[in-house]
């Protein structure tokens, strides 16, 4: 499973569950995602590989005009998958031509067109460690190291929930542990910083 950095711009948060839910119907799972108020130092090294073009001061201006909302994104092929779903920069060319694309929908301009997608594989890498400096970068985990990841991050939480849903034996098991487990999860967003 490939990851790529999906972001939502300033002028498209007002429509991010609708992106959010087109995401997840185009099959891409959401690993991490965060809200967040670029600065404008931010802003200039995220863009820095545009900083002498003719539209660098306008994408900083507009970058850092609102809070954004930055994801990693996982799904086999992500990077290219996600361009695709996000259609061309340009608004009027991904109305023409791609009229289902999240910039058709929700951009308002060439530069206020919705939604971010790394480019590459060394950008999606760039720039989801940017976001996100903890997203593990490394391909799936096998044998030893699936195991003890498993014992170190999962097995002790799941454990207790297993257990507590065998003394309680609820009608529907399964939403009942799914919603233990979302009371229970020790890696709980902090409220603020995550949705
Ligand atoms: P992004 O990096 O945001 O996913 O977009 P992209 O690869 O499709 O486009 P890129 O060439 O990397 O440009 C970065 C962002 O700069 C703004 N832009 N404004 N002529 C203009 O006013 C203009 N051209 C580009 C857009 O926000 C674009 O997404
Ligand atoms: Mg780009």
């Amino acid at each position: 499973m490939e990851k790529t950095l999906a972001m939502i711009k300033p002028n498209a948060m007002g429509h991010a569950e609708e992106i959010e839910k087109i995401i997840l119907k185009e099959g891409f799972t959401i690993i991490q995602r965060r809200r967040i108020q670029l600065s404008k130092e931010q802003a200039m090294e995220f863009y820095s590989e545009h900083r002498d073009k003719p539209f660098f001061s306008n994408l900083i201006n507009f970058m850092t005009s609102g809070p954004v909302q930055a994801m990693v994104l996982g799904k086999e092929h992500a990077i290219r998958a996600w361009r695709r779903v996000l259609g061309p920069t340009r608004v009027a060319a991904a109305i023409k031509h791609h009229p289902d694309s999240v910039r058709a929908k929700f951009g308002a301009s060439d530069t206020e067109n919705a939604a971010h997608g790394s480019d590459s594989a060394a950008s999606a890498e760039r720039e989801v460690r940017f976001f996100f400096p903890d997203v593990n970068l490394e391909p799936l985990l096998t044998g030893v190291e699936a195991r003890d990841y498993m014992d170190d991050y999962v097995s002790p939480t799941l454990v207790k929930g297993l257990t507590q849903l065998c003394q309680t034996k609820p009608a529907d098991p399964i939403t009942w542990l799914a919603d233990w487990l979302l009371v229970n999860n020790p890696y709980k967003p902090v409220p603020g910083d995550e949705k």
